[in-house]
């Protein structure tokens, strides 16, 4: 952390090397972040220039989708895996917003997300808000976990957020499986949002950034739209405009919005039919 603050105080911590959400925080410009995720995400912008635009585009994108989710949809309940660490916007401030009873499970891999978890737990007083430390790549622990179980409730529609993760998953560890178990476990009227980074627009960028996420041991893999609609919304109802830029995705405002090649990240949202 730049005031190094977790290196001495949060155990089970490893800052020697990079982490997806740690980098990410170094993009929105947070200040949760350490030499090994700038050294690394540092390599990625080399290449993709827009990068630290496109995650911007991205988290606009998840904003938009909640407040979609619960204005127009009229979801009270969130299950956010790849939470990334508190930033502007957390799901549970945006849809509490709205609507103050609404619950919310997060959920992420990284033990610095977990010691920030307090920071996501700030529900309203209506609502309920949990954090679990889980991975998505075994999602069959993650949904038994006792706080899934307690805080939401599956005979109601839930909105699976998985933004700016399943990238995160490449396709030796079987994402279709994982999703498949996911989506079966919502029940029908639920819905998945998904965000996704992808080569289409820039075929040089975003793949030497994700090259450099591979050099430092972390899993990274680029779909194109094609790929990522199959992947994540196959069998659903996606709700329009459908498959998109993230920035492209019910945009607010008439200001110019970035190229395609800037923001190359996919995202939309689906309903589950019933
Ligand atoms: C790029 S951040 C996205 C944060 C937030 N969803 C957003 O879009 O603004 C990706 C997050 O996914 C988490 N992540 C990556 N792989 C994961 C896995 N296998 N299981 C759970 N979380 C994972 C990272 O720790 C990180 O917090």
């Amino acid at each position: 952390m730049e005031g190094s603050e977790a290196e001495t105080t949060v155990p089970g911590i490893d800052v020697s090397k990079p982490h997806p959400a740690r980098m990410y925080d170094y993009y929105l410009g947070g200040k949760n972040h350490f030499a090994a995720d700038r050294e690394t995400a540092e390599r990625g912008l080399a290449s993709w220039r827009a990068g630290r635009v496109a995650a911007r585009e991205n988290r606009a994108f998840l904003g938009r989708a909640v407040r979609f989710l619960v204005a127009e949809a009229g979801i009270r309940q969130f299950l956010d895996i790849g939470t990334g660490l508190p930033t502007t916007n957390n799901v549970h401030e945006v849809a509490q917003d709205l609507a103050p009873s609404t619950r919310i499970v997060y959920a992420d891999n990284d033990p610095l997300v977990l010691a920030h978890a307090r920071a996501l737990l700030t529900s309203s007083p209506e609502g309920r808000t949990a954090y679990i430390h889980a991975d998505l790549r075994d999602p069959e622990a993650l949904l038994s976990n006792p706080a899934v179980r307690e805080v939401l409730d599956f005979g109601k529609p839930i909105a699976l957020m998985l933004v700016a993760v399943l990238h995160f998953v490449p396709d030796d560890v079987k994402p279709a499986r994982i999703m498949a178990t996911l989506i079966d476990a919502l029940p029908p009227g639920s819905y998945l949002v998904a965000s996704h980074i992808t080569g289409e627009h820039d075929p040089v960028g975003p793949e030497t950034g994700a090259r450099a996420y591979r050099a430092a041991g972390l899993p990274a893999q680029l779909r194109d739209a094609d790929q990522f609609a199959q992947l994540a919304f196959a069998g659903l109802d996606l709700v329009p405009p459908g498959v998109t830029l993230v920035s492209e995705w019910r945009p607010q405002g008439s200001g110019p919005r970035p190229t395609p090649a800037e923001v190359s990240w996919y995202g939309g949202v689906a309903r589950i039919p019933g």
